[in-house]
């Protein structure tokens, strides 16, 4: 999620936020905006678009604050409009607040503050949090900040200010990043040093559950249940880039390391292991016509089209609906037969790509219902919907597509139980498919240990220029995955295939030393895969397997094995991906290739 940057002190602050917010636009945004504490009046300015057109709107020399804080959103719940732009401000005009982060409760609230009288004045969910401290705010904006978070659930990083307390900020995070900055009598608060590193590298990382008081007096610091913390002040070391990339070289590497939290913010307030059901609020109105659907549709291009195929496997596994997956530019001009009872998904990251798009119409108007399962809210694709299911895995900065192809992998896994849940399968099936896809986020951990293993093995092969990737069932779309991951960013020839179509013709490709990736995890198929693998062994192939943690007896026909922890094989590809990215990814380094902006590739192709 986005940037946030605050500040209090003695010098005009206004001109402090911009420069911050522009220190932040790396992380991806959709708007931007500011609230400015001038005596004991607050003045917000916002709008959609880049921070430059909300320089445009502010008055730098008429502003004379010394308190203000700033926003770069990246909507989760509410298309990047103006409105929807973040400082949002409770109802008396007396508290700003800005957000990083999903509050997973804020229907049940935004149902409540409607009842005691609040007109809401955006779709987001912020706007409830900030509602909700105006209605406990009896003075202490700190106690007001402190009650309300008590009560919400989800994750936030946030900044508060209020015209009844003038030169304050109060700030507080869980689950979303927040540091305060220290310098000679200011106090800046941010979501990373890149925002402040340039008026100070003395810093104060707040953990989960922390709570900060900042004024012209000093710094305070407690948990949420206003209990003292004394927080060490450290010297932050990192150059500006460094920040910007947390430390990794490429924003493509970062995203595969942000997979684990991608796949739970995914996941938040959607899978409830409680109830052994999955809440998707984006297709509740649909409920019924997607749970009678008689076909459903995937239709997607690159990456999503894999996903898509991922999601055609568990829609028929799981839900027990004729489903297929389309190549969007195919299904666009095929003259597609659309029968009542259709369902058409479009699938997309960006919600830009202009074949996707341009099929998911084409769909809608032969009366097919028009889902999306869509990362950027408010994308033309996510309009174009009767209904949809956000990604909310956050900015997918790289051009190879590596924690959006998991989000949109566990969103149709999520949509294949809520569909199935509602025709045929048990609650116990249920709960134990959902048991597993909740366990995904740490084994995802686990599969990202392999990367030093697939850096070895990507200096061995990175001079070969023709590898192949073989798999079968659920793991054939992530062999697809991984020979596009290595296409893409390395420039090498690569083929996925299903394991089986190799005697088809293909073997006759195995030369000697050939690099050829097989995902061999132990499934239904397994014993048939260990056969292929012997094929290729015989040709002299060099076999690359990624398999289950605990099968010791595959070491003997690969020469490479990178595992994997067990889970259900419909959930197999969020594990069995991350190898085969890691391994593209250093083969595109060792080749020296510019892994973030691939040769002649766009990060959305919003042309045919
Ligand atoms: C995947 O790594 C590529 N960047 C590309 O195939 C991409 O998946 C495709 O262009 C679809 O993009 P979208 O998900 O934004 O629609
Ligand atoms: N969930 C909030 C919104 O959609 C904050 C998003 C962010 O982290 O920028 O406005």
């Amino acid at each position: 999620m986005c940037g946030i940057v605050g500040y209090v002190g003695e010098r005009r602050a206004l001109p402090l936020l911009i420069e911050g917010l522009k220190r932040l636009e790396y992380r991806g945004y959709d708007s931007a905006g500011v609230a400015m504490m001038e005596d004991h009046t607050l003045q917000v300015t916002k709008s959609a678009g880049r921070v430059a057109v909300l320089e445009q709107m502010l008055d730098f020399d008429g502003s004379k604050a010394t308190t203000g804080i700033a926003h770069t959103r990246w909507a989760t719940h509410g298309a990047p409009n103006d409105a929807n732009a973040h400082p949002h401000t409770d109802a008396s005009g007396r508290i700003a607040l800005v957000h990083n982060g999903i509050i997973e409760n804020y229907t049940a609230f935004k149902k409540y503050l409607e009842q005691k009288g609040v007109v809401f004045a955006t779709e987001t969910d912020t706007e409830v949090l900030v509602q909700l401290i105006g209605c406990r705010y009896k003075g202490n904006l700190e106690k007001a900040v402190r009650e309300a978070l008590a009560e919400i659930h989800g994750t936030f990083g946030i900044a508060v200010v209020c015209s009844e307390e003038p030169g304050i900020i109060v700030a507080a995070r869980r689950g979303s990043p927040l540091l305060i900055g220290v310098g000679q009598g200011e106090y800046l608060v941010a979501s990373d040093a890149s925002a402040i590193l340039a008026h100070t590298s003395q810093v104060a990382y707040l953990s989960d559950n922390e709570m900060a008081v900042i004024s012209a007096d000093g710094l305070r610091t407690t948990t949420l249940d206003n209990i003292p913390v004394t927080k060490d002040i450290q010297e932050v070391e990192w150059t500006l880039d460094q920040i910007e990339l947390a430390g990794h070289d490429h924003f493509m590497e970062k995203e595969i390391f942000e997979q684990p939290e991608a796949m739970r913010n995914c996941m938040r307030g959607r899978v409830d292991l409680g109830e052994g059901k999955v809440h998707l609020g984006g297709i509740a109105d649909v409920a019924r016509e997607i749970t009678r659907a008689k076909r459903i549709i995937l239709t997607a291009c690159g990456t999503a089209w894999h996903a898509g195929l991922v999601g055609e496997y568990l829609f028929e596994d799981l839900g027990r609906i004729p489903t297929e997956v389309e190549y969007a530019s195919e299904f666009r001009y095929r003259n597609p037969v659309i029968e009542d009872g259709t369902v058409v998904i479009a699938i997309s990251q960006s919600g830009e790509t202009a074949d996707t798009l341009a099929a998911l119409s084409e769909a809608r108007e032969r009366g097919a219902l028009a889902l999306g399962v869509v990362n950027v809210v408010g994308s033309s694709i996510a309009r174009e919907t009767d209904a949809g299911i956000y990604l909310h895995v956050g900015p997918e900065i790289g051009v190879a597509s590596t924690k959006a192809f998991c989000g949109q992998v566990a969103v149709l896994a999520m949509m294949a139980s809520y569909m199935g849940r509602r025709r045929h399968l048990s609650q116990s099936t249920t709960q134990e498919f959902l048991e597993a896809l909740a366990r995904i986020p740490e084994q995802m951990e686990q599969a990202l240990e392999n990367s030093d293993q697939a850096k070895t093995i990507a200096e061995a092969c990175a001079q070969r220029e023709n590898w192949l990737y073989l798999g079968r069932g659920y793991q054939y779309p992530v062999a697809l995955e991984g020979a596009l991951k290595l296409k893409e960013i390395s420039y090498i020839h690569a083929e996925g295939l299903p394991a089986a179509e190799m005697k088809h013709g293909p073997i006759a490709l195995i030369n000697d030393g050939m690099p050829v990736v097989f995902i061999a995890t132990q499934g239904s198929q397994y014993e048939k895969i260990i056969s292929n693998i012997e094929q290729v062994r015989a040709r002299g192939g060099r076999v690359i397997a990624v398999a289950t943690k605990g099968d010791h007896g595959i070491t003997k026909l690969a020469t490479d094995v990178l595992y994997v922890p067990h889970t259900l094989e419909p959930l197999q590809p969020l594990l069995t991906v991350i190898p085969l990215q890691l391994i593209a990814y250093h083969a595109a380094v060792t080749r020296g290739c510019n892994v973030d902006k691939p040769r002649n590739l766009a990060k959305s192709v919003t042309v045919e």
